[in-house]
């Protein structure tokens, strides 16, 4: 007889619906199922919900004691008095709201206003910038607008409007944080923001505990709080504190679990929540695994053959620097930044040194978020190296010696879908803590001797052209 207790993950992403079944004791996956969302920066909640009905139709569900909801951050799902949606959902990586977030920066006073209120500067992907610009741009949909959810918190309300396990709308403290309405620091919202933004107080979901249930469907499925989906990544490595993530997917981002709220006012760390009731300060860029996939299409090679090219250029790439903005910036805050490629010359005009800098410019990005967590004194003790691009064996050879730390790529998986399922088993629990799950590492990458100088060289160089071009 089989009595283990099956858990499911739900990532609910950019690109898809993951979802992820564990075994709640151990962690181990058990199956998964996905469905594509459509592309593009924004979107109508409904295809999340298709995509995860799609996904879950193959039976995967069968079984599950508990779930939860993993997200894209930020994006902005309005609803009216019904709970109808209002407009198609504006994501995180969607630009338009660059000018509002410049506005509020100012209209606060500042950016030290901001960090002090929320732990955060806007940048046009924050949810209270998405705001700002539907009550300028769209006043005859923002005048319908009755209350603003974030992604995660409309897939989970979603599952439980199937049956009557949907009492009111809910999210989770590491989400919430991402809003630009709500202090990670104060364990709270800050709704004169909110009004500040939009012109009105609106209704915004109720802050679930960690480890607490947002309701159960009707064939008894108990949904737990869900979150962020940085956050549920965090939980699916099972991260320990000086443990550092650097996640190259869409978004490249980097972050650690810490015991306090961090204040970075040069605007590159949020000061976001975890979900485990602590801390999660994290530095996005818009631009990582696609700089790979554009550079690959460049050079009209596979990505495998973008690897070999990489690694057969020597450090710096003969003199050639990417700055790989190739979708804007985020941070720096340069949202109609393009990339640029400097330090051309006829004897540098390589495949090789072209694939060298592309996969240097998209880590040298990086670098700047582990630098700015040793700024506000975290010790990197690892980094952690997640997502599509951490597959790429040119990524993994020169990631150690750019972040100047030993770099472990972990076993693949879906953590952010992992995360959920270990969120959906200690709300199943009912115990102090989360559950203990082991990690499984693919392999270690120690921080080779030697070289170090060619490889400061190239952070450098990089530094120097960010402020040559931007004036940053
Ligand atoms: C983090 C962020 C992205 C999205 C990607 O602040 O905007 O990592 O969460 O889904």
């Amino acid at each position: 007889m089989n009595d283990r207790v099956l858990v499911a993950g739900v990532d609910s992403s950019t690109q898809s619906t993951k979802i992820v079944v564990c075994d709640a004791a151990t962690g181990q996956v058990v199956r998964t199922a996905r469905a594509p969302h459509p592309d593009g920066t924004e979107v109508h909640p409904d295809r999340w919900w298709e995509a995860y009905q799609q996904a879950s139709s193959g039976g995967i569900l069968d079984g599950v004691a508990a779930l939860a909801v993993g997200g894209q951050q930020h994006g902005m799902v309005t609803l009216d008095e019904d709970d109808r949606v209002v407009r198609d959902a504006l994501l995180w990586n969607d630009t338009r709201s660059a000018g509002a977030a410049r506005d509020l920066t100012e209209e606060l006073g500042g950016v030290a206003a901001w960090v002090d209120a929320v732990g955060l500067v806007p940048v046009a992907s924050f949810t209270v910038t998405k705001l700002r610009w539907l009550a300028e741009h769209e006043p005859h949909n923002a005048a319908r607008v009755a209350r603003v959810v974030l992604p995660h918190d409309w897939l989970t309300g979603r599952i439980l409007q199937q049956g009557s396990g949907f009492e009111r709308w809910t999210t989770d403290r590491g989400d919430a944080s991402g809003t630009g309405y709500w202090s990670a620091a104060d364990d709270d919202y800050r709704l004169d923001l909110l009004e500040r933004s939009f012109g009105r107080v609106i209704d915004v979901p109720q802050v679930l505990a960690p480890a607490a249930a947002a309701g159960r469907t009707a064939n008894d499925l108990l949904v737990a709080a869900g979150t962020g989906d940085n956050m549920g990544a965090a939980l699916g490595l099972t991260l320990e504190p000086s443990d550092v993530v650097v996640s190259l997917g869409t978004s490249g981002t980097v972050f650690t679990p810490h015991r306090s709220a961090i204040r970075d006012e040069t605007g590159a760390i949020a000061g976001f929540a975890d979900a485990t009731g602590h801390h999660l300060p994290l530095m996005c860029t818009l631009n990582a695994a696609r700089v790979l996939t554009a550079a690959a299409s460049m050079l009209g090679v596979d990505l495998a053959e973008l690897d070999r090219l990489a690694l057969q250029a020597g450090p710096g790439a003969g003199g050639l620097s990417l700055l790989p903005y190739l979708d804007g910036e985020r941070t720096p805050d340069l949202p109609d930044a393009t990339g640029t490629l400097s330090g051309l010359t006829r004897s540098n005009a390589t495949p090789e040194n072209l694939a060298r800098a592309a996969v240097e410019g998209m880590l040298c990005n990086l670098v700047a978020g582990v630098d700015a967590l040793r700024d506000h004194d975290v010790e990197v003790r690892r980094v952690l190296l997640i997502g599509g691009a951490a597959a790429s064996r040119a990524v993994r050879e020169l990631a150690p010696d750019l972040f100047r730390a030993p770099v472990v790529v972990p076993a693949p998986a879906e953590y952010v879908g992992v995360g959920a399922a270990r969120q959906a088993a200690w709300a199943l629990s009912g115990e102090q803590d989360p559950p203990t799950w082991r990690l499984d590492v693919d392999s270690e990458y120690a921080v080779p001797p030697g070289d170090e100088q060619a490889h400061a060289d190239v952070v450098a160089r990089y530094r120097d052209l960010v402020a040559r071009t931007h004036g940053i």
